[in-house]
């Protein structure tokens, strides 16, 4: 039986980590989909065209290398604004949301274009400022040469992005239950999310 937990949200919002969490927690499998568009990303750094690194895209080069750099980040917000690239991710996101045993996707449109007929829906938010401060901490912690500023900056051109381009721009589905984490502990966050989940999981498993 599958069971699809959809988590959708603005960078640095703790998406991933309640994802992670919330799988373990449940024995679910994950899948950050936004890896999927870090990759495609890198690989126009690199020099190839984003259509063509989608649809060649496999599940070995999500692992490769380290795909959370600002860098990255912001090529993939680029590829993701073009409808063809977002088309050729489809199919591989909606099959490991339907497998047995449940699954958690994070990402931007989960609720929306992908799962929309997802068990749960989640959409986490938390206030810009802070969200640009969890990520200046995690960039800083890998020796990442970035400032406060700069990250605030990234963060919010990316969320301008995200939020109005036409193909399936990053909102709330209208059934998501919003989760704010500004004033929140991840522990606090994700005891909220497993008791939004609990209530939605069938009595037997
Ligand atoms: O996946 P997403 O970009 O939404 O965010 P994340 O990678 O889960 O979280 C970004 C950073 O914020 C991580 O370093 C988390 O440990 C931290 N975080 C936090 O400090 N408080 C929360 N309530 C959630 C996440
Ligand atoms: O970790 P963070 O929230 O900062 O970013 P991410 O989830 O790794 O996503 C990187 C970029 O990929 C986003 O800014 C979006 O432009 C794009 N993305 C998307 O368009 N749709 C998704 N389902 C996931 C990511």
């Amino acid at each position: 039986m599958s069971f699809t937990v959809a988590i959708d949200g603005p960078a640095a919002a703790g998406k991933g980590t309640i994802s992670k969490a919330v799988a373990a927690h449940f024995g679910f499998a994950h899948l950050d989909t936004g890896l999927l568009y870090r990759a495609v990303g890198r690989r126009t750094l690199e020099g190839f065209g984003a259509l063509e690194a989608a649809q060649a895209l496999t599940a070995e080069e999500l692992e490769q290398g380290d795909l959370r750099t600002a860098e990255i980040a912001k090529a993939a917000s680029k590829v993701a604004v073009i409808p063809e690239v977002r088309a050729a991710l489809v199919d591989f996101q909606r099959a490991f949301a339907r497998r047995s045993g449940g699954a958690v996707l994070d990402g931007r449109d989960i609720g929306t274009v992908i799962c929309p007929n997802a068990e749960v829906k989640l959409f986490v938010t938390a206030s810009p400022e802070v969200r640009a401060e969890r990520r200046f901490l995690e960039l800083s912690a890998k020796g990442a040469d970035v400032t406060r500023e700069q990250v605030l900056a990234d963060v919010k051109e990316r969320d301008a992005r995200d939020a109005e381009r036409s193909a399936a721009p990053m909102k709330p589905a209208e059934d998501a239950v919003q989760l704010d984490t500004t004033d929140l502990s991840i522990e606090a966050a994700l005891a909220k999310a497993l008791e939004i989940i609990s209530a939605k999981l069938p009595a037997t498993r």
